[in-house]
Order: structure tokens, then C-alpha cells, then sequence
């Protein structure tokens, strides 16, 4: 099995390099720094391992239960702490599927289960959000993609990159989906906590004694350098799997993650953080909406969660083209192309991250490169 790179990893390590003087393509809320948790943490913590769980530190698992509403849903043998919802998502991708099986993923949607199935050899069935639907997922077309026999079915909520988001009633449909067919149903929930206009959607591993959620500090609470999150999972033989494979990965957790993650998930930090990045998160993307609204050739679905959306280029222009021309001299600016989703005539816009991030600035140029490109008739 070779795991193979995508467009999205691709595009990414061609150009973080190259020191754009503007991002409008952030993901994430502006990070802490570590001066803000220097109170909270014990000068004689051991930087050994944590010496207590193999599924990470006890008070941190109680922590992530808590804040994705599961307390009462979920024991704390149903958590792993993980190295970020990617190995979360990695260690259940890489212990449930076998060649040949059934693997139904959404598209746009995060490309990790794609690429791990397509190295496992799995069969991979995409089911697709359309624009002109609002990149809602189509759950009628989700219950044809799931047939009898299908091993895991892999979605984003909120969705990255369309931001868009299932209700609990959506969810219930897709637990219902699931069943039938005798799936797992994996959520990846990295981007809960920044819903905009909604409460934040149940999390699967109450809903379903399949499902399996994943997520971390690293989006709404911009802690992406601790590489810290989870896995929660009702079905202790799914949690000893991923277990056993993290034994032969990075073995244990990092302690300093597990700790600062665990002062990060404290109510009396986590309510207040979160209401930071909301409320930049909110004018960020009320004035990305304005941009939008005000630029000439430019289209989007205003995301219902999360810092992140798709926006539509004029026809005839290609996102990668675009892309690439802004990051040149003399725009120097970095987003993302729509083709790290497989959306060719799209470019992902991002608000987070801080003031380094030069926002104005890049949305300036962003208008500039559209008018050289794409003039008015
Ligand atoms: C949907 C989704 N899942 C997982 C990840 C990985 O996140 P983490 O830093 O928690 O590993 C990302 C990061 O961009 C993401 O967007």
C-alpha cells in the first residue's frame, strides 16, 4: 500500500515557501500564543508520557466530551486523544476498510479518506453537493451511494471547504442511511464551534453506536500546532483498533498537547475563546460577503460554519491559473484553488488567522488579478 499525494498536500508544499505578502485563505482562528497558558501549566510536569492512559490523558478526555455535548452519550473509554483530527480520522480509515470494500465520500469534501482508501485499494464512491443546491449534501443520493454491505461512510460537518451544514435531522438521515447498510458513519467535526447562525450540530458517536466522531483544538480555538484531538467512538473494538495501530505509529500522545489542550477545553476559557472567534470570525466573513457581493464576475454560498468557502469564477477562468498568478509577483497573494477539491472553476476564500494575514490587502489584490483577467465587457 503506497499512499499517494493530492492535489490539495501538492498545491500546499509547492507554495508555503514562498512568503506571500497577503492569505485570504486562512482556516483557522487566530492561535493563542503560549504566554496565555503559562499561569494554568505546572513548571514540574513531567515530559515523559502522560503514564496514566493509552488513550490520552483522563482529565483531557473528559474535557472532549463535554465540549461536544456527549457527557451522559458517551464514556470516557470512548475517547482517543489523537495527533489531530487527521490521525483521528487515519487510525479508523486505516482499521476498518480492506480492499474492495465500500467507501462513500462526499464531494468538495476533505480529501484524507479519499486518498487512504484509494492506497487501501477500497472501492470509492463519491457522492456530490452541487452549488446551484446550496453544496447541501444530497441525502437522497447519499442513501443510493450507501448500498447493503458498504463499510464506512466518510463526511465533513460543518463541510470543509463549502462550509455548509447538517442539521440533527439531516444527521438522523444519515444515521438512518447508515444503518440500513451496515455502515460506519464517520463525521469529521473539525470544524465545529464556528456555526454562525445555528447551534452547533450533535455530534455522530451519540447518534449512532457506529459512528465515529473526530475533530480537535486546532480550527475554532487555532491550537493546530499542538497537534491535539480525537476519536470517539461507542464501539470499544473500533477505539482498541485505533489503539493498537497508534501503538505502531507515534505510539502515545504528546504530553504538552494533552495538557495545554486540556487548559484550553476548561469552560471558563473555552466559552470566552470561542466568543472571540466567533465575533472575528463573523466580521471577517461579513466583510468577505461584502467583497464578494461587490465584485464583479465573483459568486459564493455564504458559509453557515467555519472560516472557510468555495467562491465561483467568472466562466472561463480556471482556479488554479488564477491562484497561481496571485501568488506571483506582483499580487504575492496565497489562497487555495478550487482544484484541491475538484472544483476546477473555484478558488477557496479563508478569514482567519490574525492581522499578519493582511486580509484587506489581499482582498484588494484578489480584485485586481480578476480584473486584469477576467475585463469587463
Ligand atoms: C475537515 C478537516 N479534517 C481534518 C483536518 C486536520 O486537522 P487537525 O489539525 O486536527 O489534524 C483538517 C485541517 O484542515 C480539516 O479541514
Amino acid at each position: 500500500m503506497k499512499v499517494r499525494i493530492h492535489k490539495l498536500f501538492d498545491y500546499l508544499l509547492e507554495t508555503t515557501e514562498q512568503s506571500p505578502e497577503a492569505i485570504v485563505g486562512f482556516s483557522l482562528s487566530q492561535s493563542p500564543r503560549l504566554g496565555d497558558f503559562l499561569a494554568d501549566l505546572d513548571p514540574n510536569l513531567s515530559l515523559d508520557w502522560n503514564g496514566r492512559s493509552f488513550r490520552g490523558l483522563p482529565e483531557l478526555r473528559a474535557r472532549i466530551l463535554a465540549q461536544a455535548g456527549l457527557d451522559g452519550k458517551c464514556a470516557a473509554d470512548d475517547v482517543l486523544v489523537t495527533a489531530g483530527a487527521a490521525e483521528a480520522n487515519y487510525l479508523a480509515i486505516m482499521q476498518l476498510l480492506q480492499p474492495g470494500d465500500r467507501l462513500v465520500i462526499e464531494q468538495p469534501g476533505w480529501p484524507q479518506a479519499e486518498v487512504l482508501g484509494t492506497a487501501i485499494g477500497a472501492e470509492i464512491v463519491t457522492v456530490r453537493r452541487h452549488e446551484e443546491e446550496g453544496w447541501r449534501l444530497p441525502l437522497d443520493r447519499l442513501a443510493e451511494a450507501a448500498t447493503p454491505g458498504t463499510r464506512m461512510i466518510f463526511l465533513t460537518n460543518p463541510n470543509n471547504p463549502t462550509g455548509q451544514l447538517l442539521s440533527p435531522e439531516d444527521l438522523t438521515e444519515c444515521v438512518g442511511i447508515a444503518r440500513r447498510a451496515g455502515a460506519w458513519l464517520l463525521v469529521d467535526e473539525v470544524y465545529a464551534g464556528l456555526e454562525w447562525d445555528e447551534p452547533r450540530a450533535p455530534s455522530i458517536a451519540g447518534l449512532y453506536e457506529k459512528g465515529i466522531t473526530t475533530g480537535s483544538v486546532s480550527k475554532a480555538l487555532g491550537l493546530q500546532g499542538l497537534r491535539t484531538g480525537w476519536l470517539i467512538c461507542r464501539d470499544p473494538g473500533l477505539v482498541m483498533d485505533a489503539v493498537i495501530l497508534r501503538e505502531n505509529s507515534s505510539e502515545i500522545m504528546n504530553v504538552l498537547g494533552e495538557h495545554l489542550a486540556e487548559i484550553a477545553l476548561r469552560p471558563e476559557r473555552l466559552v470566552p475563546a470561542l466568543d472571540r472567534a466567533r465575533a472575528q470570525g463573523r466580521a471577517n466573513l461579513a466583510r468577505l460577503d461584502a467583497f464578494v457581493e461587490a465584485t464583479p464576475g465573483l459568486s459564493w454560498r455564504v458559509p453557515r460554519a467555519g472560516l472557510i468557502g468555495l467562491a465561483r469564477l467568472p466562466e472561463g477562468l480556471n482556479g488554479e491559473d488564477f491562484a497561481r498568478r496571485l501568488l506571483a509577483p506582483p499580487y504575492r497573494t496565497f489562497l487555495l484553488p478550487g482544484s484541491a477539491y475538484g472544483e476546477q472553476q473555484h478558488i477557496r476564500l479563508g478569514v482567519g488567522g490574525d492581522s499578519g494575514t493582511n486580509l484587506a490587502t489581499g482582498l484588494e489584490r484578489l480584485a485586481g488579478l480578476l480584473r486584469e483577467m477576467a475585463p469587463e465587457p
